[in-house]
């Protein structure tokens, strides 16, 4: 076993997920914004610092993701973040992409960037404590997206970042996001995803990543937000078992999803059914960043010195993306 593959179990052993806290200072601020909170550095470092010493932290988040501005500061008691977080029992982690933009030749696609430097940035996030990294590719679903040009290319620099990460250490997590946007059917996603997962792991092989020392972070097979033909959770979960299973190599050990705008009730029923039907050697357990952190927001924007009944609302979350990633998940516990 090496190194990277017991690095990519610890972060989602015993039912663990991760929490992504790496939404962009622009992100982070629509985020503030849409629940009327100013978004300064003291504000962004207070909200995440408050999910970051919740009581659930231990037993529920294996690793957090960070954004650069995160991982350069200090919690209250001025240690520095990435050292809070292992203090906690939890593992910190850095998104390194310098995320999408408008891919040339295909102008209504996205390719995303941050190729350039990135060993010497890998350097110094390892230095402030780093032991994984998030590198998210886009795509959009239509009659002719996503498009061979961009299957091809953000396959390309998924494989080329996740052979620098290792190269320096560290578990790349490995994300093609296929967006829930439009109004294509289930099938659609279905093809489509499969078709974007197989073109990352072709890449990823050609590049020599250590696929046991790797972590898979897709979306979930769902219709588009907008089709008439919405399909059920249990239909769900059934398309992205078997998606996951004919796409992705027997080494890779863990799968941690999305939540790409499901609801935090509908994510988590959806990775309860999934384990359910998990029929795979793969983990499957979540990397949420809104399914985690919506109503704990929503909690502290009332009032933002109610540490403790924000952490509850997130403790709670935490606890049930935990249960349904053992596929133990129940509504009763949800209510409870
Ligand atoms: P969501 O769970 O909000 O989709 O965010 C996860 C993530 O990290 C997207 O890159």
């Amino acid at each position: 076993m090496t190194e990277l593959n017991k690095l990519a179990l610890k972060i989602l052993e015993n039912g663990k997920g991760i929490l992504a806290a790496d939404e962009s200072t622009g992100t982070m601020t629509k985020r503030l914004q849409s629940v009327k909170i100013v978004s300064t550095a003291e504000n962004r470092i207070l909200f995440r610092e408050t999910l970051f010493s919740s009581k659930e932290m231990k037993e529920c988040i294996g690793g957090v993701i960070l954004y650069d501005e995160t991982i350069k500061q200090n919690a209250s008691n001025g240690k520095n973040i990435s050292k809070f977080i292992s203090d906690i029992g939890s593992i910190a982690g850095i998104k390194v992409d310098t995320g999408a933009k408008q891919l040339a030749g295909s102008p209504d696609e996205k390719i995303t960037e941050g190729l350039d430097g990135l060993r010497e940035r890998l350097k110094e996030y390892s230095k402030l404590g780093a032991k994984f990294t998030k590198w998210r590719g886009v795509y959009n679903i239509s009659d002719k997206y996503p498009s061979k040009l961009s299957i091809d290319t953000n396959a390309h620099a998924l494989a080329r970042y996740a052979a620098l990460v290792q190269e320096c250490n560290m578990v790349p997590i490995v994300e093609p996001e296929v967006l829930m946007d439009g109004d294509h059917s289930a099938d659609d996603c279905f093809e489509k995803t499969s078709a974007v997962i197989k073109k990352c792991f072709e890449e990823l092989i050609l590049h020599k990543v250590d696929l046991s020392g790797v972590i898979l972070k897709p979306n979930m097979i769902l219709a588009g937000n907008d089709s008439k033909n919405q399909i059920t959770n249990e239909e769900t979960a059934k398309l992205t078992v078997k998606c996951l299973k004919e796409s992705v190599p027997n080494e890779v050990p863990g799968i941690a999803f999305l939540s790409g705008g499901q609801t935090e009730l509908q994510a988590t029923e959806n990775l309860n059914l999934i384990n359910k039907f998990n029929d795979t050697n793969f983990i499957m357990s979540y990397s949420y960043g809104r399914a985690l952190q919506q109503s704990a927001l929503k909690h502290w924007a009332k009032d933002v010195k109610d540490i403790q009944g924000t952490q509850k609302v997130f403790d709670h979350r935490a606890r049930m993306c935990t249960l349904a990633a053992q596929g133990k998940w129940s509504k009763e516990l949800e209510n409870n």
